[in-house]
């Protein structure tokens, strides 16, 4: 039987991190969607392209290679800013939305993180996780992520970036950040990464024992 988990949850709330741990854990292959949407981004950016460009993001969507998700660049805090203005658009998201599926439609199932994922993506996940911390906690992880890959910044203009980038993926109106009726919420404010690895272990064995 494929297991599907779906992680949603806002910037830095250590939804990459724990998908990593599960994928690792129950032998699934991992999305990191947000990567799709940082690598359009950055294929505009690259090119000298317009962000507000809605028919280039469209192309670049369509055309986006596995190839280039490896890419570290995608992880620089302007990638981030960059990606939420393009993944508004919603033939971009729909382009990425096929692949996405593809992805998780391995015979063993997939572990994907993101925004949509539980809502949108995967809606028949046989787990879906809402993972939060406060904006606070939240800006103190990217600012020592930051700080460790030699990128400077200060911890309040990276709250000032967190909060923006809530407020703008959450009121969008396509595909919004939104936690699924059906979802668990995981606060992991007070939790390091270990422990919300224990906790969601424990939310997804209660959630496979459901199902029998
Ligand atoms: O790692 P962080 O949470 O900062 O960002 P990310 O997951 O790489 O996502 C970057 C941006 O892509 C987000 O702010 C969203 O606007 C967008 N995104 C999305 O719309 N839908 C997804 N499934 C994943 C990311
Ligand atoms: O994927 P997302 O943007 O939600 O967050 P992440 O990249 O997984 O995590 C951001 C940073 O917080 C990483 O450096 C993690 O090691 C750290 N962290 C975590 O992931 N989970 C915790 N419970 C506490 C810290």
């Amino acid at each position: 039987m494929p297991l599907v988990i779906a992680i949603d949850g806002p910037a830095a709330s250590g939804k990459g991190t724990l998908a990593r741990k599960l994928a690792d854990h129950y032998g699934l292959p991992h999305l990191d969607t947000g990567l799709l949407y940082r690598a359009v981004a950055f294929a505009l950016v690259e090119a000298g392209i317009d962000l507000g460009d809605h028919a280039a993001a469209t192309r670049a969507a369509e055309t986006l290679d596995s190839a280039s998700l490896s890419d570290p660049r995608l992880r620089d805090r302007a990638m981030g800013e960059a990606a939420s203005r393009v993944s508004s658009v919603p033939e971009v998201r729909a382009a990425l939305l096929a692949w996405q599926r593809r992805f998780a439609s391995d015979p063993s199932g997939a572990v994907l993180d993101g925004r949509d994922i539980g809502t949108v993506v995967c809606p028949a996940a046989d787990v879906k996780l809402f993972i939060t911390a406060s904006a606070l906690e939240r800006a103190r992880r990217r600012h020592r992520e930051l700080a460790g890959r030699g990128e400077a910044a200060t911890l309040e203009g990276i709250l000032a970036d967190i909060e923006a980038r809530d407020a703008r993926d959450s009121s969008r109106s396509a595909a919004p950040l939104k936690m699924a009726d059906d979802a668990v919420q995981l606060d992991t404010t007070e939790l390091d990464a270990a422990a919300a690895f224990a906790q969601a272990r424990a939310i997804i064995e209660r959630a496979r024992l459901a199902v029998g």
